[in-house]
């Protein structure tokens, strides 16, 4: 056995999907047995992992990101940075938590196996009254929901306008929506074909939504934005739809990207950066590491908070075991699909 968990080995295992190299994430990833973590550390917990969602990032992580850091997906590797499950030692020092609890955790590396040794500080008690499928999805998305609120209000620079979002059906889409509403906030939503507008529509009918696949698409933004154009554009499809994107936008306006669902590529010629006076920029959820701990917990506490009150922005589509590993992947790739696909594991 080829031990990924790099940790002395206590001879027990337990079940893991690894992969060996990068590429289509059907064809490289395996179900594998791997050592168990063994007791942990002062300062950290031992969870046994029951549910954990397969987000986009983790499959573009499979398939290897452009650009990457070196390093830091090297395989073989175990996919996962998210998950819930139950605490079943906490090592030295730690007050917080104890056996038996139910945690979710965030980020830590290897979330797709069934036991995992982390941190204490990145791993927090799951409110009453959440269930585990909205618990496995507690942290990621509310939190990227604040990483991108940031990054808009940056872009304004105090002078509100209207905002658009591409792939606005997605999870973290429906929580900028459910955002916008709450603050008042002119959000103009585009999606990729007329189903997926008319649902959307039905869940949030106080905000426009207009499909790409329509062919007066671009005008029909212009129109719902006042005519002059978005001030900001959040957008997680890029490729080929960039120089669009950035034609949508008033002068001055940013274009700020957090996720690549799509394809093709644009020149940066084509955006007509300077004499529009445009910015685009780049957000990624790794960047919140870098707030202090202070300002993580009162994210944390943000998240835990929508989870037990809004418990419909954390939809679940499926839950697949572990073993189930290429039939998640095929449904989380699936158009059309509302909510986040999971992995599941027995508690015992
Ligand atoms: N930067 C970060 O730190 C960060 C953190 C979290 C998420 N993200 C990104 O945020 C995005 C949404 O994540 P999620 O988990 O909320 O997604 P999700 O729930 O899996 O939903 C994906 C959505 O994207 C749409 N979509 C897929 N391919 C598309 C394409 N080529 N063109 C237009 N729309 C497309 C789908 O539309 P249909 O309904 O038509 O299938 C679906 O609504 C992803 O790009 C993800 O990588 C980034």
């Amino acid at each position: 056995m080829m031990p990924i968990i790099n940790n002395p080995w206590n001879g027990s295992v337990m079940r893991a999907i690894v992969h060996d190299q990068h590429g289509e994430a059907r064809r490289v990833l395996r179900l594998s047995e791997q050592p168990s973590p063994p007791a942990p550390a002062a300062g950290q917990v031992r969870v046994r992992v029951l549910s954990r969602p397969v987000h986009p990032g983790d499959l573009a992580g499979v398939e290897g990101f452009p650009g990457a850091p070196r390093g830091r997906f090297a395989t073989p590797r175990i996919p996962g940075l998210e998950g819930m499950g139950v605490v079943e030692t906490v090592g030295e020092g730690v007050r917080d938590l104890r056996p038996g609890q139910r945690v979710a955790f965030f980020p830590v590396p290897a979330a797709w196996s069934e036991l995992l040794t982390a941190p204490s500080g990145l791993v927090v008690p799951v409110p009453e009254g959440v269930s585990d499928e909205t618990a496995a999805l507690m942290l990621v998305n509310p939190i990227t929901l604040l990483t991108l609120l940031r990054a808009v209000e940056d872009a304004q620079h105090g002078q509100a306008g209207p905002v658009v979002q591409t792939a606005a059906g997605s999870s973290v889409g429906k929580l900028v929506c459910a955002a916008a509403l709450e603050h008042g906030t002119p959000l103009v939503n585009l999606v990729r074909s007329a189903t997926g507008a008319q649902t959307l529509r039905r869940r949030f009918p106080g905000l426009p939504t207009i499909s790409t696949a329509d062919t007066g698409w671009r005008t029909q933004v212009r129109d719902a934005t006042g005519g002059r154009g978005a001030r900001v554009v959040l957008d997680a499809v890029g490729g080929s739809l960039t120089g669009e994107l950035a034609g949508l936008l008033d002068d001055g306006g940013t274009l700020i990207t957090y996720g690549q669902l799509g394809s093709g590529s644009t020149p940066l010629e084509s955006l007509a950066l300077t004499p529009r006076a445009l910015t685009v920029r780049g957000v990624s959820i790794e960047q919140w590491m870098a707030r202090t701990p202070e300002e993580r917990a009162e994210d944390v506490a943000f998240a835990a908070r929508l989870a037990s009150t809004a418990p419909e922005l954390f939809e679940a589509a499926a839950g697949y075991d572990l073993a189930d590993f290429a039939k998640a992947v095929d449904h989380a790739r699936r158009p059309g699909r509302s909510g986040t696909v999971l992995l599941t594991s027995p508690a015992s």
